[in-house]
């Protein structure tokens, strides 16, 4: 069972600015709804109750998104607005949501470790909140990697077929198909340049992680830009044989940057109408 989910929320999000210059990029409402609300939905339908968030200075937003905001509610008790806070509300009534800091930013792998005392030691499902993923028939893709688990207790990376003049821009895998849509992982290497890339299979912000992974990262050496890298942890995983990499169904949006941001509001948009 994979309970608990950890959400890498501290880094700038400096591709927005000035409007994340005091608002966590987390926040950025695709519509009416905050990123990362999308991501603890995500998660909650996977089966997960406990939400563990990697924060760091300025992010004191996101723990007030999780939380009831008393003055509000009593303001808008009894009006059409009520409705707009069903959906948040459910979220508060139903997981746990738990926070520690990243006071430095040292990378994904460097926030992943931070999260090992909110998750202990069980394994555990990773979600980056700027790749918002849709699936409008059916299952979330965090709930498809969690029954992918189940069967293969091991590391599961999310991968897409991207374009081979945007792999630098990705963790690629090197793999064999052992069944349709899901690939055992030999190597991977994190934003390669193009000519170095060994496929155009590019991982996107969804993980499963075995706990031995916190293990791995306190060994793992800064790598790609300086920063630990999850990537590299994962590539000591891929020696003993250990991680699968799951094409998915459903679409990814990457909200991390406007284009992506942009396509992914007209997305829900002509959802809604
Ligand atoms: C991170 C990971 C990268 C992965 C990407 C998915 O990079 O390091 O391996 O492909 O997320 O969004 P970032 O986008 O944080 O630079």
């Amino acid at each position: 069972m994979i309970k608990k989910c950890l959400f890498p929320a501290a880094g700038y999000g400096t591709r927005f600015l000035p409007a994340t210059k005091a608002m966590p990029k987390e926040m950025l409402p695709i519509l009416t709804k905050p990123l990362i609300q999308y991501g603890v939905e995500e998660a909650k339908e996977a089966g997960c109750s406990i939400m563990a968030i990697i924060t760091g200075r300025g992010k004191r937003a996101i723990t007030d998104h999780f939380d009831i905001s008393y003055e509000l509610e009593h303001q808008i008790k009894g009006t059409s607005k009520e409705n707009l806070l069903k959906e948040i509300r459910a979220l508060i009534e139903n997981c746990t949501f738990t926070y520690t800091r990243q006071n430095e930013m040292k990378g994904l792998g460097d926030a992943i470790l931070k999260g090992e005392p909110l998750i202990g030691n069980e394994p555990f499902g990773v979600i980056l909140a700027d790749d918002l993923c849709v699936n409008s028939r059916g299952e979330s893709v965090l709930k498809q990697m969690v029954k992918l688990y189940n069967k293969y207790q091991c590391s599961i990376v999310a991968i897409e077929e991207v374009e081979k003049d945007e792999v630098y821009k990705y963790g690629i895998i090197e793999a064999t198909e052992i069944e349709k849509d899901i690939f055992m992982v030999k190597d991977m290497v994190e934003k390669p340049d193009i000519d170095k890339a060994p496929s155009n299979l590019a991982i996107i912000g969804r993980y499963i992680l075995s706990n031995d992974i916190f293990k791995i990262l306190k060994d793992t050496k800064p790598g790609k830009n300086g920063e630990i890298q999850i990537t590299d942890a994962l590539k000591e995983q891929t020696k003993q044989g250990k991680v699968i990499a799951y094409k998915f169904k459903g679409k990814r949006f990457d909200c991390g940057n406007v284009d992506g941001f942009v396509e992914a509001t007209n997305y829900f948009y002509n959802q809604k109408i």
